[in-house]
């Protein structure tokens, strides 16, 4: 097992405010490097703190929006208004105006979603993956987008992403991205869009958020030397290039 970093925060806003500030970081070296930061963000119900953490105005301000694009490592096949879309928590935390009245710091065109309304999956994965190479974002020589940073959750049965325990998508040489269908082991039961595994090798930096005490056992999984990436995908994301934000509560059998 390759050793990624490992911070234990308090609690899950603390965890929060920790992706924040490393976003921050990031995207201040992508743009000093390279005049752009590509963000590739996740889904579920993490990401909105981190959201909310961004805009507070000490954030807001060291945040590099107008050279900030950002994208998503998967999505559920949705309309973007559905509430299960991975958008969702983007357009309502970051895109939207503050409850103050501020308007959102981001453009609009500055966030990539999966195209879902496109007829079927296929030919919304061909879309998204032109998309990228349109928009500049670098790529490996095997097709992978250079994300400057990517963000993933994990779920309880040791997914990242959308590539669920046992998925093609898990395995080495899998094609770039596809259609998932929808999980019967977990929510919400919809098709999805995904990335797989090989995006967290090409990714410059990976961030995974992890609080909360319905995290600790597949944590336990993930970091037990036993365990396969094809039986907890998101294991993947042990690598020096990692960074793991944890909260006491989600790491409590790490270290039991
Ligand atoms: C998705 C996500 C998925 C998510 C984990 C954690 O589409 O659901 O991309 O990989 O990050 O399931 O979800 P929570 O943050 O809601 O626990």
């Amino acid at each position: 097992m390759s050793l990624p970093t490992v911070r234990v925060l308090v609690d899950a806003q603390g965890v929060a405010e920790a992706a924040a500030d490393h976003i921050i970081e990031a995207a201040t070296a992508a743009v000093a490097a390279r005049g752009v930061f590509h963000l590739c963000t996740t889904g579920g119900s993490t990401p909105a703190a981190l959201y909310r953490a961004l805009r507070e105005p000490s954030r807001a301000a060291q945040m590099p929006w107008a050279q900030t694009q950002i994208w998503f490592g998967d999505d559920r096949f949705v309309p973007r208004v559905d509430a299960l879309s991975n958008v969702a928590p983007l357009d309502a935390q970051l895109l939207s105006a503050s409850v103050d009245g501020a308007p959102s710091p981001l453009s609009p065109s500055a966030v990539h979603p999966w195209p879902t309304a496109a007829t079927d999956a296929p030919t919304a994965v061909g879309a998204y993956l032109e998309e990228l190479r349109s928009a500049g974002v670098p790529h490996t020589p095997t097709g992978f987008p250079i994300f400057d940073l990517l963000l993933i959750g994990i779920g309880g049965d040791g997914h990242c992403l959308s590539v669920f325990p046992g998925s093609p998508l898990a395995l080495e040489g899998a094609q770039v991205a596809a259609g998932v269908p929808a999980p019967t082991h977990i929510e919400p039961h919809v098709p999805r869009l995904s990335f797989s595994l090989g995006v967290l090798a090409s990714a410059r930096a990976v961030i995974t958020l992890a609080p909360g005490a319905g995290k600790a056992e597949a944590l336990a999984r993930i970091f037990n030397n036993s365990t396969a990436v094809a039986d907890a995908p998101a294991k993947a994301a042990l690598t020096p290039t990692a960074t793991w934000l944890l909260d006491t509560a989600s790491a409590a059998k790490l270290f039991a």
